[in-house]
């Protein structure tokens, strides 16, 4: 069914008043406005017209009068395209900077149910945080009764325990109070996925490390030193990432802008590596590894870093896309290699 919104212009229509296009003041009412009609991107189906849309008017703008006749597809259901087939417009882009003429198509599509990522980041990481815990007190049905409630004999055991629960604690703690997401919300679906994966490992691992027949690692405490300190070095090489990139974005903006060394030497990484959070990262994991001596962990390490991989090179092509003086010696992940 075609809805079609008239959007009055200054001296008029309720529509356009609560639409919020009329903040754009006087200036804006002299300017020619737009018509914009928006096509299902999959059945080119009309689904709403818009008249006498100001040309100042940011895509966001737009969905927020779609959503008007359209309640189910809240804003960030939406994505309004130039093509049927192609990229995502974002909220901040202007009609009148896009190459539309006065009538103006977009396509839509539907995003399916949203969720907010701090929600999907909670939910991630607290899973794997009870899960091994778990294991580690060795709660009924899991092992032999007879080790019901039982400790461990072995201290890296404890260690691990330490460590592994530091790690998503952090994760959690650095959700809520460091990071600065430039995107509210992620498909519901994402989470069952994202949970799987990281819930999933948690509770294989802390299987086998928690087992009673668990053994330690061959070198012994020398091993288990050497990988504590890999361990924890990279932790704090990832919270120093994580801390300069949120500096980077101002407190309510969503600005991008290329990441450099600070002060702080676990940020001069940055002179060889996009990704240097996801370099870490993986060191922690490496760490965790060569202290548990557990395939699982080893498992989980490499598929993490075939993942963080992939996404590290999307986000160097990204930077070099976008910043023409980007750093020409980074590499996207590993310095030099990858
Ligand atoms: N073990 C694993 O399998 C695994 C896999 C992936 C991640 N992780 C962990 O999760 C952490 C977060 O992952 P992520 O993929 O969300 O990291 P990310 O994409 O590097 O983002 C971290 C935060 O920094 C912001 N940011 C990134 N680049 C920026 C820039 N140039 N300017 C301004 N802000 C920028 C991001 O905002 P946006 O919202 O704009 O992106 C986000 O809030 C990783 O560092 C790693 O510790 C673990």
């Amino acid at each position: 069914m075609v809805q079609q919104l008239h959007v009055a212009s200054l001296s008029g229509g309720r529509l356009c008043q609560s639409s919020g296009i009329l903040r754009k003041g006087v200036q804006a009412a002299k300017m020619k406005h737009y018509e914009v009609e928006i096509l299902d991107a999959k059945t080119k189906d009309k689904l709403c017209f818009l008249d006498k849309v100001e040309p100042n008017a940011t895509i966001g703008e737009i969905k927020s009068m779609f959503h008007k006749s359209h309640p189910q597809w809240y804003p960030t259901r939406q994505s309004i395209r130039l093509d049927a087939k192609g990229k995502s417009l974002k909220d901040e882009d202007v009609l009148q900077q896009l190459p539309v003429g006065t009538t103006a198509t977009f396509y839509f599509r539907d995003l399916g149910a949203q969720i907010s990522w701090v929600t999907v980041f909670l939910t991630e990481y607290t899973g794997p945080l009870v899960l091994y815990l778990m294991f580690y007190f060795r709660v009924p049905f899991i092992y032999a009764s007879k080790y019901d409630f039982s400790t461990s004999k072995h201290w890296v055991v404890h260690l691990a325990c330490m460590c592994h629960s530091f790690h998503f604690l952090k994760r959690n703690l650095e959700t809520l109070f460091v990071h600065r997401f430039s995107h509210g919300t992620m498909p519901l679906r994402n989470i069952f996925k994202n949970c799987t994966y990281y819930w999933g490992f948690a509770a294989w691992m802390a299987y086998y490390i928690n087992h009673p027949l668990y053994t330690p690692p061959i070198y012994g405490e020398q091993q288990i030193r050497l990988a504590l300190i890999l361990f924890l070095f990279c932790q704090i090489g990832n919270f120093s990432i994580h801390i300069a990139l949120r500096n980077l974005r101002p407190p309510g903006s969503k600005t991008r802008k290329i990441p450099y060394p600070t002060k702080n030497p676990f940020t001069w990484i940055f002179v060889l590596v996009s990704c240097p959070n996801y370099t870490y990262e993986l060191g922690s994991w490496l760490g965790f590894t060569l202290m548990t001596q557990c395939l699982p962990v080893a498992f989980f390490t490499l598929v993490g870093f075939i993942q963080m991989t992939v996404w590290a090179k999307g986000k160097h092509r990204s930077y070099l896309k976008e910043f023409r003086d980007y750093p020409p010696l980074r590499s996207p992940i590993l310095p030099f290699i990858l």
